[in-house]
C-alpha cells in the first residue's frame, strides 16, 4: 500500500467552507473529500463530483434479477421438474408475474444497498482512517492530497487565511479506496460463510432419490372422471377412484315406469302382498286409446280365465267344465275385488296368486297398471253405471 501526504483543515462553519473549496480547487489543489458532520447541499457540486451511478447499477441488478427469476421457474418447471397442475400447462408465465417481479425489486434493493456499502467501504471490519474525530461532530474536514512539490507549510497557512480553525499534515497509507481490512478475520470469516454454505446447499440435494415425478395436483382439473360410452372404466378405477358403472341406488331413467318395490313374499307370509294394499297406481286415468288397447290386453291375456264379462267364467273354466281346475276371480260384481286396492292386485299379477301363474314376463309395468286400471273402471261402471259410460 501506498503512504500519502495529506493536508488537513478544519471548519466550524458551511459559510466558511463553500469559499475556501472555491479557491483550494482554483488554486489546483486536489481535494481528497470534505468530511461533514451532516450532508451540506450543493458539496458535491462545489467539489465537482459527478452524479453517482448508483441506479445505472440498479437497474443492470433489476435485470439480473428478472433473468434469474424468469430462468429460474422456467428451467425448473418445464425441465427440471415438470409438474402437472390439474392440467395446466408447464410454462404458465402469468403466473411467473408476481415472483418475477418481486425477485426484480429484491435483487436491485439489496444489490444497490450492497453496492453503496462497497464504494463507500461501509461494512463489518473495514477499518477506515479518521483524519479528523470532531468531523461527526462539529466540524467540517476538509482533506487534501499532497503531491511531492506541495508545501504542506504554505497549503496549511493557505487554509488559516481561509478561515480554518485548525490545521495538520498526516501520513496515511492508502488503497485507492482508503480504507483497509484488519486481516486476517475476513479471509477466515468468508471462508467459513462459503462453507456454510456449500455444506447447507448439498445437504438439500439426495442425489437422484425421491426424483420421480408421479404425483399430479388437482387430477379431476386434468383427467375428466366423466364416462364416455364404451369407455373401460379401469382406468378410473386403477386411480383409486369409486366407479362402479351402475346408477345410483334409487334413481329412475327418465321415461321409465316407476319401479314396484315390493318384493315377493316369502313362501307363508302374506307381509308384502297386504303391504301392496298402500301402493297406488302411477296411471290415473285412461285414455279411449288406452282403453281400447287395456281391453284388447285383457282378452289377450285374461279373458280367457276371467271371461269376456270379468265373471270368472272363461273358456278355460267354463263353469268346471273347462281344463282349468280352479274358479278364477270374478272381477266384476264380487265385492272382494271390487274392494280390492290396485296396489294389491299388481302384486297378485306381478307374482301370481294361488293357481294363477304371474304376468310379469308378458306384460310390461305399464302395461300390467293399465289393465288393472281397465279393471277398477269396469268395476266402477257398474256399481255407479249412470256416471261411467266408458264400460265396454
Ligand atoms: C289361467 C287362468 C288365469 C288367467 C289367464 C288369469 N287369471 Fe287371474 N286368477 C285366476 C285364478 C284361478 C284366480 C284366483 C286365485 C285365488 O285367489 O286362489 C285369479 C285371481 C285374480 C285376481 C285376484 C287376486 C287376489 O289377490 O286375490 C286378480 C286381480 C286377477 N286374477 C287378475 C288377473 C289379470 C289382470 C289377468 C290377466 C293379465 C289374469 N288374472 C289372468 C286365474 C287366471
Amino acid at each position: 500500500m501506498a503512504i500519502k501526504k495529506f493536508v488537513v483543515g478544519c471548519f466550524t462553519d458551511e459559510k466558511e467552507l463553500f469559499p475556501a473549496v472555491k479557491t483550494i480547487r482554483k488554486s489546483g489543489f486536489k481535494i481528497h473529500d470534505v468530511y461533514t458532520p451532516y450532508p451540506v447541499h450543493g458539496l458535491d457540486t462545489a467539489l465537482g463530483l459527478r452524479e453517482t451511478s448508483l441506479h445505472t447499477a440498479g437497474f443492470i441488478y433489476a435485470l439480473i434479477g428478472l433473468c434469474t427469476a424468469f430462468g429460474g421457474i422456467g428451467w425448473i418447471l418445464t425441465i427440471d421438474w415438470p409438474q402437472n397442475y390439474g392440467g395446466k400447462p408447464h410454462f404458465a408465465l402469468p403466473a411467473w408475474i408476481p415472483i418475477m417481479f418481486e425477485c426484480t425489486v429484491l435483487f436491485s434493493a439489496v444489490g444497490m444497498v450492497l453496492t453503496f456499502c462497497y464504494i463507500c467501504q461501509i461494512g463489518p471490519l473495514v477499518k477506515k482512517h479518521r483524519f479528523h474525530l470532531r468531523a461527526t461532530d462539529d466540524y467540517f474536514v476538509m482533506v487534501i492530497e499532497c503531491t511531492q512539490q506541495t508545501n504542506t507549510h504554505d497549503l496549511e497557512g493557505l487554509l488559516k487565511s481561509l478561515g480554518a480553525c485548525e490545521t495538520k499534515t498526516e501520513t496515511v497509507e492508502s488503497g485507492w479506496w482508503l480504507g483497509r481490512y484488519d486481516l486476517p478475520a475476513p479471509s477466515v470469516a468468508s471462508a467459513v460463510i462459503a462453507l456454510i454454505l456449500i455444506t447447507s446447499l448439498s445437504a438439500c440435494s439426495n442425489g437422484d432419490a425421491g426424483r420421480e415425478q408421479n404425483r399430479v395436483y388437482m387430477p379431476d382439473m386434468a383427467y375428466s372422471r366423466a364416462v364416455e360410452t364404451y369407455d373401460d372404466k379401469e382406468h378410473i378405477t386403477n386411480k383409486g377412484i369409486f366407479y362402479n358403472a351402475e346408477p345410483a341406488k334409487g334413481s329412475i331413467a327418465r321415461g321409465s315406469d316407476i319401479p314396484f318395490l315390493i318384493a315377493k313374499d316369502t313362501p307363508g307370509s302374506t307381509l308384502n302382498y297386504l303391504a301392496a294394499q298402500k301402493i297406488i297406481n302411477p296411471i290415473t286415468s285412461l285414455s279411449s286409446d288406452d282403453q281400447e288397447e287395456a281391453h284388447r290386453l285383457y282378452l289377450v291375456y285374461c279373458g280367457i280365465c276371467h271371461g269376456q264379462k270379468y265373471d270368472g267364467n272363461g273358456p278355460l273354466y267354463k263353469d268346471g267344465s273347462g281344463p282349468f281346475p280352479a274358479k278364477p276371480a270374478t272381477l266384476v260384481g264380487d265385492p272382494k275385488y271390487d274392494a280390492m286396492p290396485e296396489g294389491q292386485m299388481f302384486y297378485s299379477v306381478t307374482y301370481g296368486k294361488n293357481l294363477m301363474g304371474s304376468y310379469a314376463s308378458q306384460l310390461t309395468t305399464k302395461q300390467r297398471w293399465m289393465v288393472i286400471k281397465y279393471i277398477k273402471m269396469q268395476q266402477e261402471a257398474v256399481s255407479k253405471p249412470q256416471t261411467n259410460t266408458n264400460s265396454k
